[in-house]
């Protein structure tokens, strides 16, 4: 049950003041009886009970019974686009003007509840954290550890490399500053170039940027989406330290060519496996091909810390150099004594706390979005206007969020059907701007960069997690409404 239904809702019989606290809370004047199964019974409101108290004496009414409630209480089905959702909440001209609104499906349970300041969404990822994540953190809040001080750090650490199956992680403040701090383990500074693909998050050539390197940014394949091995081996020079490849959408990239190429070279691979937890490359965790792996536990990511990163080491002697770094260089043995100019990027206790139990739960996250993908891919087959990220042999997506092409759509396209879903309470997301397009990158992207540039302004990502077939239904239903409407205005 979300907050907002705990917030508007009850279950009778029940004590008058627990009544008046809930409709005192929501504001609304307002509360809706349900059943043990979330039905719809329904409405009491602050009047009902004034009404209650005037006819009666207090004593008698001590505990609120089903005479108090009006059985037919105003609602809407779940599916009812926003545009009527919000005739009802806040239309001068319409006198059943209503402060709140249950949203239910066809057996009246309620999915949902509508006021003006939450009108029903379909968020493009959900936050899903239980009760072990809230015991876990309060235990760690509890045993006063709440810097990075506690044992939560180091177990969720273990736990990390525990579940790649090999590797030497580092928590750290975020997905960038594990980037970061994995650029300044292997010395990459001012006068190296790392070479990375267009098609990215900013965090990525940010990272480099900020420990004074520079980018040399590359075109992607059309066929994984992700950096371009032939682009790569004509951008190598004598400059460069490292190669950044981005697992983009989850969806690995080429890596055994790219540490062929690294290998001869003598330079690193940082792999940038932010929104790539639980993919796996040729049958092994993401995680643990280059000389390190960096994820994000950013809260829309497949594990979340609300912020928060990790750094994977492939060896342990790089793995402790980061961990001299990202506590300002102190040594450990001489307190106030500083070996290295470092910095701090050191998680909290109650945040690794969260992420272990988060850890915990990861196959239970992979396999609720792997039936969201597969319904998708499943009702998307016979759309001739929507193309898939590709599939390969060698790898498996970690199914961060669901990414399609609109056939055809530009941007301009593509940015209005971002906005005529969101008015329908879709958040979409569109594809990450190629950087070769931002004017503060212009410097680093050199030649052409066909693919990234193409399908950066023709992607699109659907809400993800947390939604049933039929809200996937209605979401693929407007979609298709949407594209075809704007294929028709355009002809
Ligand atoms: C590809 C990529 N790299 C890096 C990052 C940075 O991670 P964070 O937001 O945790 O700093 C993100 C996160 O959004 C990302 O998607």
């Amino acid at each position: 049950m979300t907050n907002i239904i705990k917030d508007f809702t009850i279950k009778l019989p029940q004590n008058l003041n627990s009544i008046l606290k809930k409709i005192d809370k929501n504001l609304k004047g307002l509360i809706f009886v349900i059943d043990e199964k979330n039905k719809l019974l329904g409405s009491i409101s602050d009047g009902d009970i004034r009404r209650g108290l005037i006819k009666k004496n207090i004593s008698q009414i001590v505990k609120i019974n089903s005479k108090f409630v009006n059985t037919k209480p105003f609602f809407l089905n779940y599916k009812t686009d926003i545009k009527t959702i919000l005739y009802h909440l806040q239309n001068k001209k319409n006198k059943n003007k209503f402060k709140c609104i249950p949203l239910v499906d066809e057996k009246k349970i309620i999915k949902d509840i509508s006021t003006i300041e939450n009108l029903r969404k379909y968020p493009i990822a959900n936050l899903n954290l239980g009760n072990e994540e809230f015991s876990k953190a309060f235990d760690a809040i509890k045993s006063g550890w709440i810097s990075s001080k506690g044992s939560y750090v180091d177990q969720f650490e273990k736990g990390f490399s525990r579940y790649l199956g090999g590797g030497y992680s580092v928590t750290t403040t975020s997905g960038t500053t594990a980037l970061e701090l994995a650029l300044k383990t292997f010395g990459v500074g001012k006068g190296d170039e790392v070479i990375l693909p267009n098609f990215s998050f900013a965090a990525s050539i940010n990272s480099i940027i900020s420990v004074g390197a520079t980018p040399v940014v590359v075109d992607i394949e059309e066929d994984t989406w992700t950096i371009d091995i032939k682009k790569i081996k004509k951008r190598i020079s004598k400059k460069t330290k490292a190669i950044m490849p981005v697992h983009i959408y989850g969806q690995p990239c080429r890596l055994d060519e790219i540490i062929q190429i690294a290998k001869l070279k003598k330079i690193y691979v940082i792999e940038d496996a932010a929104e790539a937890l639980g993919g796996t490359y040729k049958g092994k965790k993401v995680g643990l091909g280059g000389d390190c792996a960096c994820f994000s536990f950013y809260a829309n990511k497949i594990i979340t810390t609300g912020e928060g990163g990790m750094a994977v080491f492939r060896k342990k002697k790089n793995s402790e150099i980061a961990t001299l770094i990202k506590n300002h260089g102190m040594s450990s043995k001489n307190f106030y004594y500083h070996t290295i100019a470092g910095s701090n990027y050191r998680m909290t206790n109650p945040q690794a706390a969260i992420g272990l139990a988060q850890l915990n739960r990861i196959n239970e996250f992979y396999k609720s979005r792997k039936k969201i993908f597969d319904y998708y891919n499943k009702k998307f087959r016979s759309f001739k206007f929507i193309k898939f990220l590709p599939k390969n042999k060698w790898s498996k997506n970690s199914l961060w969020l669901y990414t399609i092409i609109i056939q055809n759509f530009k941007k301009e396209k593509r940015d209005t059907l971002i906005k005529k879903l969101l008015a329908k309470g879709i958040e979409t997301r569109p594809g990450f701007i190629s950087f070769n397009q931002m004017k503060i990158y212009k410097k680093y992207c050199k030649g052409s960069f066909p693919y990234s540039e193409k399908i950066s302004q023709s992607t699109l990502s659907l809400p993800t997690t947390n939604i049933s077939y039929k809200d996937q239904d209605y979401i693929i239903s407007q979609l298709s409404d949407e594209i075809n409407r704007l294929n028709k205005v355009q002809r």
